[in-house]
């Protein structure tokens, strides 16, 4: 970042003197006005519930423009890394900052792969809970639980350390993601297998058992890629924000992403795309296109607490490059296994252009975004709704690791402790109980 010409000028009504504040120049997007200095110099603190107006810190790696709908990894548009690049060449760009070269890539790919399996003993955490928790309670506990196993890899100081950490991590996320649904259906737990790619390992630990293998399907292996390339990273987030939060006190990465798992956990968050396939399911079952017009009346009324699923953005005000990405994998995975009238995709286009077309949404600038059409296709491929959130996990973990050793690298990292407008009772004295209301 670099210093503008401009400063700001913070005046008071109430004649204190006023303060000068510098703007900081980032190489695209909106310049900030660093206030690191206003409680020191006048005793007050700003207010930004939901930080609608502040960057919390200075990154390089993931570019929003919400009004465009542009998404930048490293300055590279999300629509050419989707058709030109694998997901471990994208995890390659997100952490290291530009794309491999040939020979790079082979040692990323095989670095990996080398990771894939967990310790012998994680299945005895999975064997502790019941068969019918949800996956994303399973992949807090199993993630955080990681950190149990690798006192080789947790001196966060240590570059070496990070390094080696990161590639645990994304290299057995699908290991983890896979032993969740495995022991939710009772099938014992599937080993990776390094001859196969990523995303084609995972489809293979989710659908093979000791009885029958898993064929490799290229268009459904290149959808779930595509699914992981998508949600990779997504710059300041909730759950990205969790995990730079929970990092800045010096835990350890796999705590800080088992964080980020709990955030995203959330409906408004990575819970969206089961959210929003439920409810285009919701609306079939009352009578799917002709109970359109009905449901947007709902959902236009603010005292029904009905939101349309899949749709809005906070930083999105235009259509979300992602979502567009994804209707088209999505007529792609329904072609390949001859589902072109699947009735849910047919619903989903009609509620978008219905919508799209609707003062409401349009006033608001509520575009789809990538959930609307992910949990159509993840449906598709095989995967149970109630899993939709861990492959999101499983894709956004690279972005959580990178933007985690960004915020462990930069000299200015501070512990993360926002403050308070403190709106309850001044200081008073405990009454003895006889007083007491
Ligand atoms: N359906 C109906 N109305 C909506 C929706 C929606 N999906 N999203 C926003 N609105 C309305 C709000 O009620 C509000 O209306 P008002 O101005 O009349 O009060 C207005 O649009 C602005 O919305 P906010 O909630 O202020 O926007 P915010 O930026 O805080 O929220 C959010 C963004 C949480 C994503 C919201 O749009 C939402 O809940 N969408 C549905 C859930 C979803 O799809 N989440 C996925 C996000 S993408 C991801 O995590 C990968």
């Amino acid at each position: 970042m670099t210093n503008s010409d401009t400063k700001a000028t913070l005046s008071f009504s109430d004649g204190s003197p006023s303060l000068e504040l510098p703007i900081y120049k980032g190489t695209i997007g909106p310049d900030v006005i660093d206030i690191r200095k206003l409680y020191g110099s006048t005793g007050k603190f700003t207010y930004d519930p939901g930080f609608m107006s502040t960057a919390a810190c200075n990154s390089s790696i993931t570019y929003i423009d919400g009004d465009k709908g542009e998404l930048l990894y490293r300055g590279y548009p999300i629509e050419q890394l989707a058709v030109n690049c694998d997901f471990l060449e994208t995890c390659y760009l997100l952490l290291n900052g530009e794309l491999p070269n040939q020979g790079q890539k082979e040692k990323f790919v095989k670095t990996v792969t080398n990771h894939t399996m967990v310790h012998e003993q994680m299945q005895f955490f999975f064997r502790g809970f019941r068969r019918d928790a949800h996956p994303m309670s399973v992949l807090v506990g199993t993630v955080g639980a990681l950190s149990s196993f690798y006192h080789d890899s947790l001196d966060i100081t240590d570059q070496h350390h990070r390094e080696v950490s990161a590639i645990r991590l994304i290299a057995k996320l699908p290991t983890l993601v896979a032993m969740t649904y495995k022991y939710s259906i009772g099938q014992p737990f599937v080993y990776p297998r390094n001859d196969l790619s990523y995303s084609a390992n995972f489809m293979r630990m989710m659908f093979s058992n000791p009885c029958e293998d898993y064929k490799v399907n290229d268009v459904l292996v290149r959808a779930l890629d595509r699914i992981l390339i998508l949600h990779a990273d997504h710059e300041q987030n909730a759950s990205t924000s969790t995990v730079r939060l929970a990092g800045s006190s010096g835990a350890n990465p796999f705590a800080c992403i088992a964080a980020g798992i709990a955030c995203l956990w959330g409906p408004a968050h990575g819970g969206a795309n089961e959210a929003a396939l439920q409810m285009l399911e919701d609306i079939q079952k009352e009578g799917g296109v002709e109970r359109i017009g009905e449901f947007i009346a709902k959902v236009k009324d603010k005292n029904s607490g009905v939101k349309l699923m899949g749709f809005g953005h906070r930083v999105y005000k235009n259509y979300d490059p992602r979502a567009k990405l994804m209707r088209e994998t999505c007529y792609e995975v329904l072609n390949e296994l001859g589902l072109h009238d699947d009735p849910l995709f047919k619903l989903a286009m009609a509620l978008e252009k219905i919508a799209l077309e609707d003062d409401y949404f349009v006033s608001r600038k509520l575009y789809p975004n990538v959930d609307f059409y992910s949990g159509i296709v993840q449906r598709a491929l095989g995967i149970p709704v109630a899993l939709f959130t861990g492959i999101f996990a499983m894709a956004r973990t690279v972005g959580w690791i990178a933007q985690w050793n960004e915020m462990i690298s930069d000299p200015e990292q501070k512990i993360g402790r926002p403050r308070q407008l403190f709106v309850g009772s001044p200081k008073r004295e405990v009454p003895p109980m006889a007083k007491r209301g």
